[in-house]
């Protein structure tokens, strides 16, 4: 894809590749679909849907968004060997614009420790890896992984074959979030150098931010000649993750006086782009993360605070509202709307809803609506984001109850729950814990049959107010060292260790803990049987 307007800079985002690949991040289809919606609202370029060839889940997630989602390019990531390819076409075969991604490390660490080849295998892999690309999709990216700690002229040297074969985006990855911003500036030049091909296609920069450094190395890229940034949504991916994709956006659109690039972004749904990807992946935003951190437009000190109240230029260079903060607060329903109202609020917020889906989400409403005076946009956002985890069946682990007793005296607090188990049925246990929550969690761990250990435990408000809904956010580990693993979960035979997130939202913050404990458990148990199955475990150790 090449853009007439010479500023124009081309949003990539892999926040469904890249970004689920961070740890205890496992999306399943439905909810992959609705966060692909979500980046065509934000008006993305490109979507980086998945790796088709890791996991059976991953190829059908990308191959429904390929059919589904318009507007916006959709890629899939392919290592440079030819089963991987084949299946990413597979994959793609039904989208209006497809791109497959194909990518092999150029730095000597990579190729001696990690490929065990060499630079000639490299040069070959590239070749036939993007010829074959080509000869299913016009528009192909290469990536030189670890280009930022390989030598300039191999790499050079390696895109120009590329270039040749016909690929039509140059991605340069800092993969280890290594690079400083005039280091990959000057590395982005010496590849204009040693590849003149360069300057046909498309430049792409993706940078991980290991050093904190991801969104100044992608301006710096840009700042070099790079076209296309590659970015996640809450900076989301391996490790300390990728660029932040609401920072770059703002970035450019803040700083154009000076930079003079513009983007496709529509800007109003940044907010709520982040808030949906938040609350899937249950991975919470930090209160002071740039643009859509909770303290991102709040002033502390009586000083600031007094010039805001006089003139917002004083201390905010950025408009609220331009990233969709202030839309999310407005009231939209109240206690005694029906389903079509609710129906046409869900529409004006971009969900469509019909069926059993609709209905769930109405019994949910009334629930909420009971108990609280207002629903506003972002209680109804929480509630249909929470709806969509129709899970598959092996993380469908519901809860059909849950109680607890805090006694008056100084013994413990005590749970006891019953939970809904695929090809089980209903299941329960009891213990009395710490606390309240801890006995909860341990008392589903007894009814389910598994040790799961709690690796993170948030709870926030979803609006402002005592009434307001729980959104609680889970990490667990299951089959950890001497934490067994029980055959009571379908497919799960454990020996692996891995984590898993989940969210629940509630207007009960014991229910919503208890129902992002389940989802938690339910992923990682869907992880640890996908892990066992002999494809994807080869996969998993091959993922970049
Ligand atoms: O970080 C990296 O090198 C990647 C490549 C697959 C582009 O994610
Ligand atoms: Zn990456």
């Amino acid at each position: 894809m090449t853009t007439p307007d010479p500023n124009r800079v081309i949003l990539f985002d892999t926040t469904l590749r890249d970004g689920e690949q961070s740890p205890g991040i496992a999306l399943n289809k439905s909810e992959k679909l609705e966060i692909a919606h979500q980046l065509a609202r934000l008006g993305v370029d490109v979507i980086e849907a998945g790796f088709p060839i890791s996991s059976p889940g991953d190829f059908e997630a990308v191959q429904a968004i390929a059919r589904e989602v318009r507007g916006p390019v959709i890629a899939g990531l392919a290592r440079a060997q030819a089963p991987d390819i084949a299946r990413a076409g597979e994959a793609l075969r039904d989208a209006e614009r497809p791109r497959i991604h194909t990518f092999i490390s150029t730095s000597d660490i990579h190729i001696e420790h990690q490929m065990r080849n060499t630079r000639a295998d490299v040069i070959e892999g590239t070749k036939a890896a993007v010829a074959h690309a080509r000869s299913l999709v016009d528009d192909v990216e290469f990536s030189p992984m670890d280009a930022t700690r390989a030598d300039v002229e191999f790499t050079g040297q390696v895109i120009q074959l590329a270039i040749d074969e016909g690929a039509t985006t140059i991605n340069v990855p800092d993969t280890v979030g290594y690079a400083t911003p005039d280091e990959y500036a000057e590395f982005l030049r010496g590849l204009y150098d040693a590849a003149p091909g360069l300057k046909d296609v498309v430049l792409s920069v993706h940078c991980h931010n290991d050093l904190g450094l991801a969104v100044a190395n992608s301006l710096a890229g840009v700042q070099a000649g790079a076209r296309q940034i590659e970015c996640a949504v809450n900076g989301i991916g391996e490790r300390a993750g990728n660029a932040a994709i609401e920072e770059i956006i703002m970035l450019l659109e803040t700083r154009k006086d000076r930079l003079g690039l513009t983007t496709g972004a529509v800007t109003t749904e940044i907010a709520r782009t982040s808030r949906l990807v938040s609350r899937l992946t249950g991975y919470v935003v930090q209160p002071n993360k740039a643009i859509i951190g909770r303290n991102a437009f709040s002033h502390e000190s009586g000083i600031h605070q007094d010039g805001v109240l006089k003139d917002r230029s004083t201390f905010e260079i950025m408009d609220p509202a331009a990233v969709g903060i202030e839309d999310a607060n407005q009231l939209v329903l109240g206690k005694h709307s029906g389903r079509a109202a609710l129906k046409d609020a869900l529409e004006k917020l971009g969900y469509r809803l019909d069926g059993q889906g609709l209905r769930q989400a109405f019994d949910k409403f009334k629930e909420i609506a009971d108990r609280k005076k207002q629903v506003s946009a972002m209680d109804l956002e929480a509630l249909v984001t929470d709806e969509l985890r129709v899970d598959d069946p092996l993380a469908a682990l519901r809860l059909v109850n849950v109680s607890v007793e805090v006694p008056a005296d100084s013994r413990p607090p005590h749970a006891a729950v019953v939970v809904d188990v695929p090809e089980r049925g209903e299941v329960s246990g009891s213990f009395s814990g710490d606390g309240a929550i801890d006995a909860v969690f341990r008392a589903i761990d007894a009814a389910v049959g598994i040790d799961a250990r709690l690796r993170e435990y948030h709870v926030d408000a979803v609006t402002e107010g005592q009434d307001a809904l729980a959104n609680v956010s889970v990490v667990v580990e299951l089959g950890a060292p001497g934490a067994a693993v029980s055959s009571a979960l379908p497919g799960v035979t454990g020996g692996d260790r891995v984590t898993g997130s989940g969210q629940g939202v509630d207007p009960d913050t014991i229910r919503a803990s208890a129902i992002a404990y389940l989802r938690a458990v339910g992923v990682a148990a869907r992880r640890l049987a996908v892990a066992g199955s002999a494809l994807a475990e080869d996969e998993v150790q091959a993922t970049p």
